[in-house]
């Protein structure tokens, strides 16, 4: 248990420090300041009714959001700041603060970046990440190596590039063949056999949104059948390990280098191998031009670019399954909001940016799934230096350097404080897509007053990939609405987590065809 401490708790500080630090942990001393008062949660916490320990360990590591359900355990009693925004503080190593509050989440992320004392994405939580896919990422890198990445990689994706009227019109073409063919076969299915279906939607949504990566954003031409039945599984292989090898791998040895002993190691390394050949596969298609590789201005060499790649496969393949599996799991146990979004977009054969924008009942369902069930429920975050932060409201808080940041958007976005019914008009655990109206009506929709769920991240590190993978869920959504009503097998909507969430059932559905 110790060892395992520690290796959650490992850190670049230097001895000298930690060793500075120790009468105060000893003590029981706060090692913040300022207005914002985080409260301190205790390590070990026995008889105290906790989900968990407060750390990630082998026996814990699978259920993520139960150890941040454990740093707000009672927190509802607390009417001071230690409310929101907690800490742990072990001696002899770096305190952990995990914060529940939009306004410090807000703050933090604005003040993440390259410059001297801005906060850092903390490397501790993703470090089975940069094994499998490379440090030299987007998503792995601090300072000015990740500057010059987020500048290269930005422009592909943008929304002034995405939305350009040729560009867009291409690409929702080829996005709408692929979502109308994989549905098509669904609903010849259910013509078949007559009467509705019962599917587990989860690896369907998921081999469509891999193939619209692979096929239509880096144009290379994968049959259905392989991508389904070969990179799906593959990629869920690869995902896995990571999140076992971010925990258990303690002396962080890259997978290609662990001797095969056991089963699952042999399974993983032949998981990456086939993730490595989907990998040149997408980088084949850079030499002639294909997809968004045209948008993509920058010589680097194709070497370099492995890592993003990887990055980009993976993880946008997760966080656009997520989004787009909860939209689905949400609506088919809301019938209610299905048939209200049914009635907004029957009328609408071609998606361009004037229907996207008109169809506003569905960006209140995107929003709401996005608030209610975020992809990415925590941000990590590191002090690089002693710092200031200061909220909107103006209260300040003193984070010392090394202080391991947990910006728990799962928490927050479902906190009757932030989204309850006085600030939205719906209780904040309810999935009601009309409080984005009462929030646009109220003007809560821009400015410092913004409501913000975090969905796609705030401030410098915000997500490259918004304008793209909203469009794919939008897409994937507005096509199944049109064609299907779907119930939900479970009423109850659970979540599991590892590297995003996903509905704890794979979105078990019942399907019927639309007349
Ligand atoms: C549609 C579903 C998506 C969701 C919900 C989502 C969510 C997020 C969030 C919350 C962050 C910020 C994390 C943080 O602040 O620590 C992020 C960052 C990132 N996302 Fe996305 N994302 C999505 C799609 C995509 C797509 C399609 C791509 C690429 C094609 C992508 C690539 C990235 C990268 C590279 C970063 C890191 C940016 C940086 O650190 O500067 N995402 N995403």
């Amino acid at each position: 248990m110790a060892s395992q401490i520690r290796t959650f708790l490992q850190d670049r500080i230097p001895l000298y420090q930690r060793l500075e630090r120790l009468p105060q942990q000893l003590l029981g001393r706060s090692p913040f300041m300022g207005d914002i008062t985080p409260a301190r949660v205790p390590l070990l916490g026995i008889f105290s009714g906790r989900p968990t320990l407060p750390f990630p360990h082998p026996w814990n590591y699978g259920k993520p959001i139960r150890i941040l359900d454990t740093y707000f355990w009672d927190a509802d009693a607390d009417d001071g700041p230690g409310r929101h925004t907690r800490y742990l503080d072990v001696p002899g190593f770096a305190p952990v603060l995990v914060t529940r509050d939009p306004g410090l989440i807000r703050s933090i992320s604005a003040d993440t970046g390259d410059r001297p004392g801005q906060f850092d994405r903390d490397t501790l939580p993703s470090g089975g990440i940069a094994r499998a896919t490379g440090k030299d990422s987007l998503l792995y890198a601090n300072g000015p190596s990740w500057k010059h990445q987020k500048k290269l990689s930005t422009p592909p994706f943008a929304r002034t590039t995405l939305f350009q009227p040729e560009m867009f019109a291409e690409f929702e073409r080829t996005f709408r063949h692929t979502v109308g063919h994989r549905l098509e076969a669904v609903r010849a299915h259910i013509q078949q056999h007559g009467g509705p279906v019962r599917v587990q939607l989860e690896p369907e949504i998921k081999a469509v949104m891999l193939e619209l990566l692979v096929n239509n954003f880096f144009g290379a031409t994968v049959a259905y059948g392989q991508i389904r039945n070969r990179y799906v599984p593959a990629i869920d292989a690869v995902i896995n390990h990571i999140v076992f090898d971010t925990v258990v791998n303690k002396v962080g040895c890259p997978l290609h280098r662990m001797p095969g002993l056991s089963r699952g190691i042999t399974d993983a390394k032949a998981a990456r191998a086939t993730f490595e050949e989907l990998t040149d596969t997408v980088i084949a298609t850079r030499k002639q031009g294909l997809g968004l590789w045209a948008q993509f201005k920058s010589d680097v060499p194709d070497e370099l670019l492995r890592s993003n790649i990887r990055v980009f496969l993976a993880g946008a393949l997760e966080a656009t399954t997520s989004y787009a599996s909860w939209a689905i799991a949400h609506l088919a146990r809301n019938t209610t909001a299905q048939e209200k979004l049914f009635a907004e977009i029957q009328g609408i054969n071609e998606y361009t940016p004037g229907t996207l924008e008109q169809a506003r009942y569905l960006g209140h369902v995107l929003n709401e799934t996005l608030r209610l069930t975020p992809s990415l429920y925590f941000h990590p975050r590191r002090a690089s230096a002693d710092t200031w932060v200061q909220t909107a409201g103006g209260l300040r808080l003193y984070v010392p350097k090394g202080t391991h940041i947990l910006l728990d958007i799962w928490h927050a976005n479902r906190h009757d404080d932030h989204w309850g019914t006085a600030a939205t008009g719906f209780p904040a655990a309810d999935f009601v897509p009309e409080r984005w109206e009462n929030i646009a009506q109220a003007g809560r929709n821009k400015g410092t007053n913004e409501l913000l769920h975090f969905g796609f991240g705030h401030g410098p590190r915000f997500c490259p990939g918004k304008s793209l993978g909203q469009l794919e869920v939008a897409l994937v959504v507005g096509a199944f609405v049109k064609l299907f009503q779907f119930v939900a097998v479970n009423p109850a909507n659970e979540a599991r987590a590892s590297v995003s969430t996903k509905p704890l059932d794979g979105v078990l559905t019942e399907l019927h065809l639309r007349q």
